[in-house]
């Protein structure tokens, strides 16, 4: 309720990529460093095709997310998961309403503006890695740092700070055919969490996973917004979902309904449970 002094930022300047801004920094991971929402979408409508072909994959969405929450997206296939996930991150153009990242309208940015926010404030996971195959997991990883002007020295330490976070410092010289789907994907991971992104959106991020190493990857998104991001991560399993503070369901690109995340057995109907 009180603002308790800190700025805000109204303004599209992405903060200086200082590598001393370390994550352990943060003096307590529950208070609430600004009252902007991290994530906020209004209306958001997305539509795909014409005439006969026309598919309506978003239908006037509004979600908001603060920092420290993290929302898990759940939906039958086609429902419009992934779609929300990209207009999210800046990858995707709304075909009516707003994305706002840290207050920032991402329809008013230019393509370098916008590509700055993407590489500075949002680190995203989508469903099928997207590694790049030339490249080791350490140089997977410090790659988005590598595009923000950091040093690749700092860079290369950086992301193995990541790769350790995730238990994964023995394959940093890996290259992504070398590893398993489940390590390929926990890298992809790190890389989305390098760099202190407030923004994270994982897309089905423990799909090839097994179900200790996916509780590992929910703990690190959980901790990262208990640091003070603000998560949404698309997911079929309602154990995973339990991790979040909410989940909301989509159906036809419209958000059907929205729960506490306090164990998603109480969303369930009743029979579904047994
Ligand atoms: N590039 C595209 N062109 C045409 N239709 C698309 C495109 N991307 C997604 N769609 C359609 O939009 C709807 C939502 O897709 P998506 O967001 O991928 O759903 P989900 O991730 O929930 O499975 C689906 O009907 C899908 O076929
Ligand atoms: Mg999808």
């Amino acid at each position: 309720m009180a603002d308790t002094g800190r700025h805000h930022t109204d303004a599209p300047a992405p903060p200086a990529p200082a590598s001393s801004a370390r994550r352990e920094e943060t003096p307590s991971g529950t208070e609430k460093p600004d009252s902007t929402p991290i994530l906020e979408l209004r209306s958001l409508t997305r539509v795909h095709g014409s005439g006969v072909a026309t598919v309506h994959a978003l239908r006037g969405i509004n979600l908001t997310v603060g920092a420290g929450e993290l929302v898990a997206v759940m939906g039958p296939s086609g429902s419009g998961k992934s779609t929300l996930l990209t207009l999210a991150g800046g990858l995707d153009t709304a075909t009516s309403g707003q994305v706002l990242v840290e207050g920032v309208d991402l329809g008013s940015l230019s393509r370098a503006e916008l590509a700055r926010v993407r590489r500075n404030r949002v680190g995203y996971v989508f469903q099928d890695y997207n590694l790049i195959p030339a490249l080791t997991a350490v140089e997977n990883v410090s790659l988005p740092r590598e595009l923000d002007g950091v040093s690749s020295r700092a860079a290369r330490r950086e992301a193995l700070a990541a790769l350790e976070e995730i238990g994964l410092v023995e394959v940093a010289d890996r290259f992504p055919d070398e590893m398993s789907g489940g390590q390929q994907q926990r890298v992809a991971i790190a890389r989305a969490l390098v760099g202190d992104r407030r923004l994270v959106l994982a897309d089905e991020p423990t799909g090839a996973l097994d179900s200790e190493t996916g509780e590992t990857v929910l703990a690190l998104l959980r901790s990262r917004c208990d640091a003070g991001a603000a998560g949404v991560m698309v997911t079929h399993e309602p154990r995973f979902a339990a991790w979040a503070d909410r989940v909301i369901f989509l159906r036809d690109g419209s958000v059907v309904d929205e729960a506490a995340g306090s164990g998603p057995e109480s969303l369930l109907p009743t029979e579904a449970v047994r």
